[in-house]
C-alpha cells in the first residue's frame, strides 16, 4: 500500500519498534523521543469525531481508566479526528507527539484508532502518559470472527453484549451466533412459537464429559431464548462497535430441539424430547418439501432480523440413517436422480442456498456442504482442518478458515492437570498464533478466495461467562493478531505485548483470562537409563522449586529441590516408579503452584520407538518418544499425549538394545467415537533379533483390567505371550471406515496410540 508517511509535523519517527502495545500490532508503529503526559483527564475535540466512537471513548476511558474525558471544540484540546479521503476504508493513523491526531478513513477505522489510542494508555490513575509515536494500520482480513454457541449453554442478552464488547476492543468485525441446536433453539420465530415454547428449553444436563461412565445427569429444567426485540437490539448494539452478527440456524442436522416442538418435521414423526446429551443425533430435518418451507419460513424472520450478508446454515454432522430409511426422502432422491445420502443433503443445502440468494442474501455452511457437490453460491467455513477451505477455494468460492487444529477454543489450552474440563484437543495459544489462514498450497488467485479466520466457542463445557471468558482469552488476542496485521510478530514480541501490557489491560475489564503462557514447560529428552527432564519457565521465574515426590509401590519419597534453569531431573526404567512434580513459582516467600506434571516410570522408558508410518502432522506431539515418555493420554485427550494417525495400517518398531525375553507388551489407545478416534480392529506383535527375521509373537487383545502394574489404561491392548528378541514390531489395523450410526460414519476413523508399555528381562 502506498499510502505511508513516516514524518509528520516535523517530528521524525526514528525507531520501529515491534513491539507495540497495540495488539494486534498496528501495521507500523513507530516510537519518538519522550512521553505524551496524560494524567487523569483527556481533552478531546468533538470535530469528526463519530457518535459510537464517542460513547466507546467516554465509557472506555472512565470506567476502566479512570480517566475524565472532556469533549470541547476548542482548539487547545490534546485529541483531534480529521477525517481523509482516498485511503481504504478500513485505514486510520494516530501520531503522538505534544498532541494526538488521528486521521482515518470511516467511522469504523475511526472506532479502531480509537481503539488503538485507549491501548497506548500506559501509567496508573492519574498518572497516564502515551509514549510519543505514529502508528499507521489497516487490516488483513475482512472476517476477522468469533463464534459463540447459545444452545448448548444460554447466555443472557447483557453476556453477549460483554461478550461483544472484548470482540471489538481487538478489532474482530465478526461475531457468528449460533443459535439453535440440539439441546436448544434461542431465536423466536413468531410463525412457530413452539420452537421456543418447547425448544428452548432441556429436562436435564448430562453431568462431567460426556464419555464418562457411568453417565449421570442433572435433572433440571434449562434454557431460554432470545426475544426478536431482544435479537434487534443485540444486532444494533454490535453494530455501533463495528460488528456483523452472522446468525446460524442449524440444519439439516443438529434439530433436536426443533424437532421436539415440530416432531412432524423429521422422518419418522415421533415425538422426542430436547436432549440433554451432547453429541451427534440421528434425526434430522427429514428433505421433504414440509420441512424445507419450515426452514424457508425461518429463515424469512432471520433475514429480517440481521442486516448481514451471510446467513450461516449449519450443515454439519448429519447422519444419513433416517435419510436411508424414510420414503418420502428416498422418493425424493429418485425423482431427482441423486445418488446417495450425500447427493440429497447437497440437494438440500442448495434449495437453501437459492431461497437466501433470491432474498438478496448469501449462505455460508460448515464444510460438509462440500459433499455431494457445492451448492453454486455457497460459502464455506472449513473446520475438519483447512481441506475443506482449499477444495472451496479451488472451485472459487468464499471461505472462511476454522480448523479445529487452530480455532477451537472449546479445547484444552495447556498441560496444567487443572485446567477446566474441556472437550478434549490441544489447542495452546502458541498454536493459534502458527495459524495461517491462506495455506502455502493456494495460488495467490486462489487465496483471494479466503475471507479470512474464526475460533469457535463451542459451549458444552462452557456453562457461564467466567468459563467462556477463560476459554476466550488470551487466545483471542493471538487470532486477532493472525486476522490484522500482514506481517505478524514473532511470538516473542507477541508475548512480551500480552504480559507487559495486556493482562493488565484485559484484568482493568474483569476479564476471566488464562495465565498459562506463563506455565513453566516441561521438556523430556531420551538419556541412556531412561529419561531426562528439564524445565524452562520464564527468565523471571527462575528459580522453580520443583517439588517431587518419587513412588514405588506405597513407599513415598520427597525428593524436592530448587531448580535453575537449565537443571535436568534423570528418571530412570524402573517399573511403577511414579514422579509427580510441581513447578512452584517462588514469590517472595509465597509460592504459587503454577502446573504439576505426571511421570510414570517403566521399562520401555525412553527406548527408541521408529514410527515407520508417520502421524498426522497435527497429532505428532514429540514422536515416537511420546509413546515412551511416561506420560500416559489422558481421556479427556490433549493432543499432545497421543499420537493420532489416519492411515489404514499404522506400523512402529521398539528398539531393546539387545536381544531379551519379552514378557508383556501393553499399548494403550484412545476411544473416543464423537472426534472420530476409534479403536483398531487388530494389533499384532513379531520380534527379531536382527530386524531381518521376524517371528509372530501374539495379537494384542483389548484388556478387561483398566489398570497395568497400577497405571490406569482405559483401553489397553495387550499380550502375556512370552518372545525372544531386541526389535518389536507392531502392526496396528485400523477399522477401515466409521462404523454406520457414529459421528462421521463413512470417513475413515482416527487411531490415537498412548502408551507402549513393554515388560521383559535380560
Ligand atoms: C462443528 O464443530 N461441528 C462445526
Ligand atoms: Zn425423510
Amino acid at each position: 500500500m502506498k499510502f505511508f508517511f513516516s514524518i509528520v509535523f516535523g517530528c521524525v519517527f526514528f525507531n520501529l519498534v515491534a513491539q507495540s502495545p497495540i495488539i494486534p500490532a498496528p501495521v507500523v508503529y513507530k516510537t519518538g523521543n519522550g512521553t505524551l503526559f496524560i494524567g487523569n483527564s483527556l481533552t478531546i475535540n468533538p470535530i469528526n469525531l463519530p457518535e459510537e466512537v464517542k460513547t466507546f471513548l467516554k465509557k472506555e476511558l472512565t470506567l476502566y481508566f479512570q480517566v475524565n474525558s472532556v469533549f470541547s471544540p476548542t482548539s487547545n484540546t490534546l485529541v483531534r479526528f480529521k477525517k481523509i479521503a482516498n485511503t481504504p476504508p478500513d485505514f486510520y493513523s494516530i501520531t503522538v507527539n505534544e498532541d494526538i491526531l488521528i486521521q482515518y478513513s470511516s467511522n469504523q477505522s475511526c472506532f479502531y484508532a480509537a481503539n488503538s489510542l485507549v491501548q497506548l494508555l500506559q501509567g496508573e490513575p492519574d498518572n497516564y502518559f502515551i509514549t510519543k509515536c505514529f502508528v499507521q494500520d489497516y487490516p488483513k482480513f475482512q472476517w476477522r470472527g468469533l463464534h459463540l454457541d447459545v444452545a448448548r449453554h444460554f447466555f443472557t442478552v447483557e453476556e453477549v453484549k460483554r461478550f461483544i464488547d472484548w470482540m471489538a476492543l481487538y478489532k474482530f468485525n465478526t461475531f457468528h451466533w449460533h443459535l439453535t441446536d440440539d439441546q436448544g433453539w434461542r431465536i423466536e420465530i413468531k410463525k412457530y412459537p413452539k420452537l421456543t415454547e418447547v425448544g428452548a428449553w432441556r429436562d436435564s444436563t448430562v453431568n462431567g464429559h460426556y464419555t464418562d461412565e457411568p453417565r449421570s445427569y442433572s435433572v433440571k429444567k434449562y434454557g431460554g431464548f432470545y426475544t426478536q426485540e431482544e435479537i434487534k437490539e443485540v444486532v444494533q448494539y454490535a453494530s455501533e462497535k463495528f460488528i456483523t452478527i452472522v446468525p446460524e440456524i442449524e440444519m439439516p442436522g443438529h434439530s433436536r430441539a426443533a424437532l421436539a416442538a415440530y416432531p412432524h418435521l423429521s422422518c419418522t414423526g415421533k415425538q422426542l424430547e430436547v436432549p440433554g446429551l451432547w453429541g451427534v443425533f440421528e434425526d434430522v430435518f427429514c428433505a421433504k418439501e414440509e420441512s424445507l418451507d419450515f426452514l424457508k419460513d425461518v429463515l424469512s424472520e432471520v433475514i429480517d432480523l440481521f442486516p448481514s450478508t451471510y446467513i450461516h446454515i449449519g450443515g454439519d454432522e448429519v447422519p444419513k440413517t433416517r435419510w436411508n430409511e424414510c420414503p418420502k426422502c428416498q422418493k425424493i432422491v429418485r425423482e431427482n436422480g441423486l445418488k446417495d445420502g450425500h447427493e440429497l443433503q447437497a440437494f438440500f443445502i442448495q434449495k437453501m442456498d437459492e431461497f437466501l440468494n433470491a432474498k438478496g442474501k448469501k449462505l455460508i455452511g460448515w464444510d460438509e456442504i462440500l459433499e455431494g457437490g457445492l451448492s453454486p453460491n455457497a460459502a464455506v467455513m472449513s473446520w475438519r482442518g483447512m481441506e475443506g477451505g482449499v477444495q472451496a477455494a479451488k472451485q472459487q468460492h468464499m471461505v472462511v478458515m476454522s480448523p479445529g487444529s487452530h480455532c477451537y477454543f472449546d479445547h484444552y489450552q495447556s498441560d496444567y492437570p487443572n485446567e477446566p474440563l474441556a472437550i478434549g484437543g490441544f489447542t495452546p495459544i502458541e498454536k493459534v498464533y502458527e495459524f495461517q489462514p491462506i495455506p502455502a498450497e493456494l495460488s495467490a488467485q486462489e487465496g483471494f478466495y479466503i475471507l479470512g479466520g474464526q475460533a469457535n466457542l463451542w459451549t458444552e463445557y462452557i456453562p457461564n461467562m467466567a468459563k467462556l471468558e477463560y476459554m476466550t482469552y488470551p487466545r483471542a488476542l493471538a487470532l486477532s493478531q493472525v486476522l490484522w496485521t500482514e506481517t505478524k510478530p514473532s511470538f516473542a514480541d507477541f508475548k512480551f505485548s500480552l504480559e507487559n501490557y495486556h493482562f493488565d489491560f484485559l484484568e482493568r475489564h474483569n476479564i476471566h483470562f488464562s495465565k498459562a503462557i506463563h506455565a513453566p514447560k516441561m521438556h523430556l529428552e531420551r538419556s541412556p537409563d531412561g529419561l531426562q527432564i528439564r524445565f524452562s519457565a520464564d527468565k523471571n521465574q527462575f528459580p522453580v522449586q520443583l517439588k517431587t515426590t518419587s513412588r514405588i509401590g506405597d513407599s513415598v519419597e520427597d525428593t524436592s529441590r530448587i531448580y535453575k534453569e537449565n537443571d535436568k531431573v534423570e528418571i530412570a526404567r524402573t517399573v511403577g516408579q511414579e514422579l509427580v512434580a510441581h513447578t512452584l513459582e517462588l514469590k517472595g516467600n509465597m509460592t504459587d503452584v503454577t502446573t504439576a506434571f505426571r511421570i510414570m516410570a517403566h521399562p520401555a522408558l525412553g527406548i527408541p520407538v521408529e514410527l515407520i508410518t508417520k502421524p498426522a502432522p497435527q497429532y505428532a506431539a514429540n514422536g515416537g518418544l511420546t509413546l515412551v515418555d511416561g506420560v500416559f493420554g489422558s481421556k479427556p485427550w490433549r493432543g499432545n499425549e497421543w499420537l493420532g494417525f489416519d492411515e489404514p495400517t499404522i506400523e512402529l518398531q521398539a528398539d531393546l538394545s539387545r536381544t531379551v525375553k519379552v514378557d508383556r507388551v501393553v499399548l494403550n489407545f484412545l476411544n473416543d467415537p464423537a472426534s472420530w478416534i476409534h479403536l483398531p480392529n487388530s494389533v499384532e506383535v513379531w520380534v527379531s533379533r536382527n530386524k531381518k527375521r521376524w517371528k509372530k509373537m501374539a495379537e494384542l487383545q483389548q484388556s478387561k483390567s483398566s489398570k497395568e502394574n497400577g497405571v490406569k489404561l482405559p483401553t489397553a491392548f495387550y499380550t502375556s505371550n512370552k518372545g525372544k528378541g531386541r526389535y518389536i514390531k507392531l502392526i496396528i489395523h485400523a477399522k477401515s471406515e466409521i462404523p454406520a450410526a457414529m459421528p462421521g460414519e463413512g470417513n475413515k476413523p482416527w487411531t490415537f496410540l498412548d502408551e507402549l508399555v513393554l515388560f521383559y528381562r535380560k
